[in-house]
């Protein structure tokens, strides 16, 4: 096992503590089946998110190439490399909601938000991306917000589907 050390390995703003769990958390699944997954999304978790210096940390515990561990980290969408914000905004831009209005949605958030897709928010507080598909052909144009569908959305209700979550 090589030797990194927590301390080495600390992204700015995140602190050994953090490390010192996810350690605990490897310790818990250790040599058990399927285990790196269930430790990438309880280190995320704890983290934040996934970078490359994490990984190796992971890697390096767990006795594992860092090759696959990146490897796992890129194949699955859950998994992000970069900080996220608090909440997923997630804009469906599937062919139903593309036609009714998705990309003026779009847009109209790239604005409120100052961010392009994928980025997140200086204040942490959202992670702006675009989707497939949602499930609400139906009634598109739709979005979803963490676990919440907002269904046939126009630019007029982004300010306040935005403030139940900028005022929680
Ligand atoms: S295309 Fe948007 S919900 Fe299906």
């Amino acid at each position: 096992m090589s030797t990194i050390t927590v301390s080495e390995q600390r992204c700015p703003g995140c602190g050994d503590d953090k490390f010192a769990e996810i350690a605990n958390v490897m310790d818990l699944y250790r040599g058990k089946e399927g285990s790196l997954i269930q430790v990438l999304h309880r280190a995320q978790e704890i983290y934040g998110c996934l970078p490359l210096e994490l990984q190796t940390y992971i890697a390096s515990r767990m006795d594992l190439p860092v090759s696959e561990v990146s490897g796992v980290v890129t194949f699955y969408s859950f998994f992000s490399t970069k900080p996220r914000g608090k909440h997923t905004i997630r804009v469906c831009l599937g062919t139903a909601c593309y036609v009714r209005g998705g990309k003026k949605i779009v847009e109209s958030l790239k604005e409120k938000l100052g961010v392009d897709i994928g980025g997140t928010t200086e204040d942490g507080l959202f992670t702006f991306e675009v989707a497939r598909c949602i499930g609400a052909c139906g009634l598109a144009p739709a979005m979803m917000i963490d676990g919440t569908v907002y269904k046939q959305v126009n630019v007029n209700r982004l300010d306040s589907i935005l403030a139940k979550y900028r005022n929680e």
